[in-house]
This record gives structure tokens, sequence and C-alpha cells, in this order.
């Protein structure tokens, strides 16, 4: 089968195209035929080895997974031992490894049934940006009814966090750069600062879900309520060991009581995929695939992600 791999850390210019033999479901996993997988910025960390905290996990020198892809939507080709979840001919989508190739294993718990009416590009681009937004919003607490301030909403994850606080009753704001306005009105937010030229306003925001950008904790501080959330989700930039998370350490232990901060460690797990699919069948989210690669372009596509402003959601499309 013809895989994306990488053997060495860098950025896309690693990345190579080859083939490789179709793995073997081992007991507890499921082996997926893909049709499309989805490209996040998560892909980019796993390529590179950033943060350099995380090479603790991924292989200090060189790279333990040399297959590149977290996200898939495909059908089940085989199980392996023990499998009751799922069987052969099954759509599937969710989390596995290796997926920007034609075949991909995955554990069930990591995966759900197709969201009825999606596309499989459309069902690929959803799990890691769904979830993650999802789960935020879950972390901020009901949001109906409350100003939740999203920056970085013209992300893959943000594309979501629009569409489910929106669902959720909230109003919306999103923060994004000039080229995004039309696109994250189009996905329903009520308001949209350019970032560019305008600051994040007062303190009247009851959430915000900090995305994209790594500002300084006094400014969410000032744009926040009194009793707001801060959830912290990604963001881009600072020191080599810790990236963006840096920032995040003792936020919550100075300044004013009442505001909270969290950090999200997103996850993909069944239950949150299924409750992702209501939103998805019912129509009230609908996946924003803004650019689509077929395998052998994997590169291009994980160098367009990596220059770090990419709009909606990417995917890698590998069979019909
Ligand atoms: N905590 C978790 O479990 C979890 C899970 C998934 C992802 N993440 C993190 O979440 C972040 C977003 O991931 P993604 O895959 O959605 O990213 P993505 O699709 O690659 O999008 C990156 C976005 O960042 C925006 N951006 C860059 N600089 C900005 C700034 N100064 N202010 C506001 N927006 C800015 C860009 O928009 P412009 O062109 O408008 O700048 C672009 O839309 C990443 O840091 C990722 O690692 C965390």
């Amino acid at each position: 089968m013809k895989a994306a791999m990488h053997d060495v850390y860098g950025d896309a210019s690693v990345v190579t195209i080859r083939d490789a033999a179709v793995p073997e479901p081992a007991a507890g996993e499921v082996l997926i035929r893909v049709h499309a997988a989805g490209l996040d910025r998560g892909v980019w960390h796993l390529l590179t080895g950033t943060p350099l905290m995380a090479r603790l996990a991924l292989g200090l020198r060189t790279p333990r997974q040399k297959m590149l892809g977290l996200d898939v939507a495909g059908v089940v080709e085989r199980v392996g031992a023990g499998v009751t979840e799922f069987a052969p001919g099954d759509r599937v989508f969710g989390g596995g490894t290796g997926t920007f190739a034609e075949f991909a294993i995955a554990k069930p718990k990591a995966l759900a049934p197709m969201p009825a009416g999606l596309s499989f590009e459309q069902a690929a681009a959803s799990p890691v940006s769904g979830l993650t937004a999802l789960q935020a919003l879950t972390k901020a607490g009901p949001v109906s009814g409350k100003s939740v301030l999203i920056i970085g909403a013209g992300s893959g994850v943000g594309s979501f966090a629009i569409q489910l606080a929106k669902a959720q009753g909230a109003i919306v704001t999103a923060v994004v750069s000039p080229g995004k306005i039309d696109f994250v009105k189009r996905l329903g937010a009520d308001h949209v600062i350019d970032y560019t030229v305008d600051d994040l306003g007062d303190g009247s925001h009851d959430v915000i879900l900090d995305i994209a950008g790594i500002r300084p904790i006094d400014e969410l501080r000032g744009v926040l309520a009194p009793r707001g959330t801060v959830v912290f989700v990604g963001g881009e930039g600072g020191g080599p060991m810790l990236n963006g998370m840096q920032r995040q350490i003792g936020a919550g232990l100075f300044g004013p009581r009442g505001q909270k901060f969290v950090t999200l460690m997103g996850t993909t797990n069944t239950a949150d995929l299924l409750t992702l699919s209501q939103y998805l069948e019912a129509g009230t989210v609908i996946p924003a695939v803004e650019q689509r690669y077929p395998l052998e372009q994997a590169a291009d596509a994980i160098r367009y992600i990596g220059q770090g402003h990419a709009t909606g959601k990417t995917v890698i499309t590998v069979s019909e």
C-alpha cells in the first residue's frame, strides 16, 4: 500500500510517499481501508517533534511512529481477535495510526459509525478538531445565552467551535485575520474582530476559547468577565521546550479571584464522537472542508498547515 512517512523529525520536506506492507490488526485492533484522512496541527507537531518535551514520548532522536496521520474515515477491512464493536464492511470515523495511507490501524474505543449523510471527507475532517471544540465547550460549562470569544476562530478547531457554540445557544465573537472574516460569518459568528487592527475589547466575555495567538494572560484577564472562564486549547510559538503551554503554567494562580483558567487535553473517544455525530447528522454543524489533497501530495498539505494560517479543515483524499 501507499503511505506518507517520515524517518526523521523535520518540516514537510522530510515526508515521503512509500510502499509499505498492509498492517495486520492485532488483538483489540481494527484495520480500516482509508477513504479520507483529516489533517490538523497535531500532525505537524508529530512530524517536527515539537514541542521538544514531546520527544520524551515520541522518540528522543528519531520518531518511533514513522507513518503519519491521525484522523480517519473509511471502511473496516478486518478486525483483530476480541473486537466485537465493529465488523468488516462497517463505515467508521475517528482516530487511528498512520492514516495517511491506503490502510490504517485503529482501536475501537477511538471509532464510531460514520454519521449518516456525511461524505468520507467531511467525516475525516471531524474527529480531532470537532472533538477538541466540543470538549473545550464542555470544560467551559453551559454556554447558552453567554458571550463566547473564540481566538483563532478560522482554524480547524475554531470552525467547529463557532458552529457548536452557536448550536448550544451562545453569542459568538470570532477573532481572525482579515481574509477569514467572511468565512467565520458564514459559519455563524455574531461578531468578528480583525486581530490585525482591533484589540479584543473590554471585560464582557463569559468564556474565551484560546485556540491561537498565545496572547498574554493579562490581556485575556482584561477581556474576560469577572466570573468568566478561559479554556486554553492551543497556540503556536513560545519556548522550544513547551511551546504555547509555557504561558499556561501558573495562569490560574495569580490575579483576580473568580476568573477560571483551564487547559484542555483533548481525546478521541467513541462517546464524544457519538455526541458530535448528533450535531453532524442534524446539520447544525457542517465540517468546513476548505482544502483537499490527494495522498501523493500529503507533503504539500502538511506544508500548508505548517504555515500556521489554514482556513477551516484540510483533508487528504485516499480513495473515493
Ligand atoms: N488541547 C488540545 O487537545 C488540542 C487539540 C487540537 C489542536 N490543538 C491546538 O489548537 C491549535 C489550533 O489547531 P488547528 O489544527 O485548529 O490549527 P489550524 O487549522 O492549523 O489553524 C491555525 C490557525 O491559527 C490562526 N492564527 C495564527 N496566528 C493567530 C493569531 N495571532 N491570532 C489569532 N489566530 C491566529 C490562523 O488564522 P489566521 O490566518 O487568521 O491567523 C489559523 O486559522 C494548535 O495550536 C493545536 O496544536 C490543541
